[in-house]
């Protein structure tokens, strides 16, 4: 919409899960669907921003009238994602693999006569959130992270916010029983400086469209620019 309350707003979004390579058929992975970040890049999209939205590998159609990147790891969604910059409002919905094999085996990794297991080694991936919040010449004004937990949500999702100096937080329970990762509802927490709000059990597109009045009214309050 050209005219909705969020025209001249450039949002970023990351979205689904990244898939971090062991040998050229094997990856690392996680169960991010993608719905709760593509929800969030349709809603702002629908009240007027202009939306890139970053997403690891996922099977959900391309959003209409979207910047759509596509990537698989998280090295490529970091680059994707300074590339993207500067933004207003930054979402960081993607399940970025804390992790990723230190070395990618060019050819399939072979079983041996011994039948031993190869010994996986880790590195830790660029935490793509803390540097949009942290980056030194363009910090989006408004950046919003999310956290699945699966125990002791609240306080857990407090210490991120603070941990990684966004600016909102949505929390959720991912625990397996309730459903959420990989399906078509979410129960979330939205943690603000001003406190925390539990929303009600809801479509992730109603989570989405939600937030994107959320980010309007922020926008709508923010102070002129200099
Ligand atoms: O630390 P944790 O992974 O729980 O933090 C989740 C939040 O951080 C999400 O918003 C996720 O998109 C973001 N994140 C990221 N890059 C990472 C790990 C998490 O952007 N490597």
């Amino acid at each position: 919409r050209e005219n909705g309350p969020l025209s001249g707003l450039r949002a970023l979004v990351t979205a689904g899960p990244t898939h971090e390579p062991l040998d050229p058929v094997r990856y690392l992975a996680n169960r991010s669907s993608g719905r709760q970040g593509y929800a969030i890049a349709q809603a702002l999209a629908a009240l007027g921003a202009d939306v890139t939205l970053v997403s690891g590998p996922v099977t959900l159609a391309a959003p209409a009238a979207i910047r759509l990147v596509r990537c698989e790891t998280a090295q490529e969604m970091q680059a994707h994602v300074m590339q993207a910059l500067p933004c207003d409002v930054a979402v960081c919905t993607a399940a970025v693999a804390d992790w990723r094999p230190e070395t990618e085996a060019s050819q399939k990794i072979k079983k041996t006569a011994d039948m031993r297991a190869p010994a996986l080694t880790l590195v830790p991936n660029p935490d793509i959130l803390a540097q949009l919040c942290g980056h030194a010449t363009a910090r989006p004004g408004l950046v919003i992270g999310f956290a699945a937990e699966t125990e002791t949500v609240e306080a857990h999702a407090q210490a991120k916010r603070l941990r990684k100096g966004c600016d909102w937080l949505v929390a959720n329970d991912v625990s397996p029983q309730t459903g959420i990762m990989g399906g078509e509802e979410n129960e979330v927490l939205l943690i603000t400086p001003d406190g925390t709000e539990t929303w009600p059990r809801m479509s992730k597109q109603e989570v989405a469209a939600q937030l994107a009045e959320r980010v309007a009214r922020w926008w709508s309050a923010r102070p002129a620019r200099p």
